[in-house]
């Protein structure tokens, strides 16, 4: 276990973006082999899900509350809502003579690499089996047959096309796959929401087990097209009450599937980035994940908001800004309650997602926020983790404590950070032109001899983010995702050591959003999508 550990700390460090040089990379886009963005499997038959997300009137100022509306019952049209909301398309986007979708979870580059599947009982309209959602078309193919007096719980499961990420990125790409995986398990925790129900990662099968589930073994089912890696497998909780999925039972049903269809090829050619393979296999979750648990805090429930918003219009909503005003600032209680949600209280969402402590915490560049000093703070996701973060940072940081006593919230030095925040930033103006900028700075404890601790890092801060871009939305602001960061110059700016304890694995922003005009937006389905049944 050691030595896959110490693979995954000689990737993170070899995946590092430096000042002076990029990670490794391609250096150009290969349009000729740009990966289709659309995974299919010919030959599975097809059952379309209507689109019935128009009908569901629950606000988010609810949800994020912790209050959920009455479970609807767990059928087509309604794993349809599920799928739609998280990864269902959101919007097509037209330029010149170019044409792209945009999808209801973000996506490093708009590359898309998670990809959905339901394994489920017999529900009204869809026969047991394990299915694969196509967003392209807003339906699920039905990968394999499964008995129909079996009884087992439903489960979501989450794979990863590395390809799509390599293709531009090179090797961060395995990076980004972790940090969209963890944007897909917080799409999933709102969406589910939406409908009463809830969703949770489940501690096991192991990564073997799971792509023998999910039918990404079958190399004959693949034959050249690309690989996806099995990452997690999520409980659908959709009664009031918590039921615990009989795993058992679920390996024994799959154990009799009858597998259809042929994976599509996603580029005629591929670019081999050695280093990828190898973390993939060096993370691989264990058969049973046991992390220590949440200590739970009660924090305050978040203030009711200005003005409530339906909850499937602001996921439809949510976009990337693509450049900031630099002007508009962000009233301080506005800014202390978003930074309160990103704490893991007893109910809120999503972090009901898993009961891990947060090994997360986030280093906050703030540049526009009305009544707070501009400067650098520290936000503990767990306030725990005060002492050794104190011992580890800077010993010249003020360590002031800002905003309300229960929140963990730090101002360590007051100073204009905007050029800074972009220059580590890959310096992108998007880090500075906003109200704050965050850099999340992940604990690696313990790493070397678990080191799928290196996806949970990345999936925990991917929750932060989409946690973010839905905060950003209500607020009437918007949140970018950044994967580019110099990642040393961070921890030289916080007076870590590069290959510490401490590593930033994301950044994102928020502010007011610029809208790029040029762009002509057309509606993610078409119309006659609206009258399946
Ligand atoms: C993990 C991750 C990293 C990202 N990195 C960047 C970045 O460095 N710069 C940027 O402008 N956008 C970045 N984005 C935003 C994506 O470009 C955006 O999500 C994608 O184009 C889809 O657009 P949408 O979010 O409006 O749906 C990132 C998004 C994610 C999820």
């Amino acid at each position: 276990m050691i030595e896959r550990g110490r693979a995954t700390l000689a990737y993170h460090q070899a995946s590092k973006h430096h000042l002076e040089r990029y990670a490794p990379g391609p250096g150009h886009l290969d349009w000729a082999n740009q990966p289709d963005p659309f995974r299919v499997y010919a030959g599975a038959p097809r059952t379309p899900l209507p689109l019935i997300v128009d009908r569901l009137d629950v606000g988010y100022g609810e949800v994020r509350a912790g209050r959920l509306p009455p479970p609807r019952p767990l059928d087509r049209p309604h794993i349809g809502a599920l799928f739609e909301l998280a990864l269902g398309l959101a919007a097509w986007k037209a330029y010149g003579g170019s044409r792209w979708a945009l999808r209801c979870n973000p996506s490093s580059g708009n590359l898309h690499p998670t990809e959905g599947y339901l394994v489920t009982p017999a529900l009204s309209g869809l026969p047991a089996g394990v299915y694969h959602y196509v967003s392209r078309e807003h339906l699920l193919e039905q990968r394999a047959a499964l008995p129909q007096d079996a009884g087992f719980p439903a489960v979501l499961g989450l794979t990863s096309i590395v390809w799509r990420e390599a293709w531009k990125y090179g090797l961060r790409a395995f990076r980004y796959c972790q940090l969209d995986t963890g944007h897909v398990i917080g799409a999933l925790s709102f969406a589910a929401a939406a409908l009463g129900w809830r969703v949770r990662l489940l501690d096991r099968p192991g990564e073997a087990a799971l792509a023998a589930w999910l039918g990404v073994d079958r190399t004959t089912d693949r034959g050249d097209a690309e690989p996806e890696l099995a990452e997690c497998l999520l409980a659908l909780e959709t009664r009031a009450a918590t039921e615990g999925p009989a795993l058992t039972g679920l390996a024994e049903v799959l154990r009799q599937a009858s597998w259809t269809g042929r994976a599509n090829r996603l580029s005629r050619e591929h670019r081999h980035w050695p280093g990828l393979d190898e973390v993939a296999q060096a993370t691989a979750l264990p058969d049973l994940l046991a992390e220590p648990a949440a200590v739970r805090v009660s924090v305050q429930p978040p203030r009711p908001l200005a003005h409530d918003h339906d909850l499937a219009t602001l996921i439809r909503q949510r976009r990337s800004a693509q450049a900031y005003d630099g002007v508009t600032m962000l009233p301080a209680e506005v800014f202390l309650d978003i930074a309160a949600r990103l704490l893991p209280g007893a109910n809120s969402l999503p972090w009901t997602a898993w009961s891990w402590a947060p090994r997360v915490h986030l280093v906050l560049f703030v540049h526009r926020v009305e009544g707070m000093e501009p400067g650098l703070y520290l936000l503990l996701r767990d306030a725990e983790a005060l002492p050794e973060l104190k011992a580890a940072l800077r010993p010249d940081w003020l360590w002031t404590k800002a905003g309300p006593a229960a929140l963990p919230l730090y101002l360590l030095l007051p100073y204009d950070l905007r050029a800074t925040a972009a220059t580590l930033s890959c310096h992108q103006d998007i880090a500075a032109d906003s109200c704050f900028a965050v850099a999340m700075l992940a604990d690696f404890d313990g790493l070397e001899a678990a080191p799928w601790r290196y996806r949970l890092r990345h999936w925990e801060a991917g929750l932060v983010g989409q946690t973010l871009y839905l905060e950003a939305e209500a607020a009437g602001l918007r949140g970018t995702g950044i994967g580019c960061f110099f990642d040393d110059a961070v921890h030289r700016l916080l007076g870590l050591p590069t290959e510490g304890r401490w590593q930033v694995v994301y950044h994102f922003t928020v502010g007011g959003a610029l809208e790029d005009a040029r762009l002509t937006t057309l509606p993610p389905y078409p119309e006659e999508f609206r009258q399946r049944v």
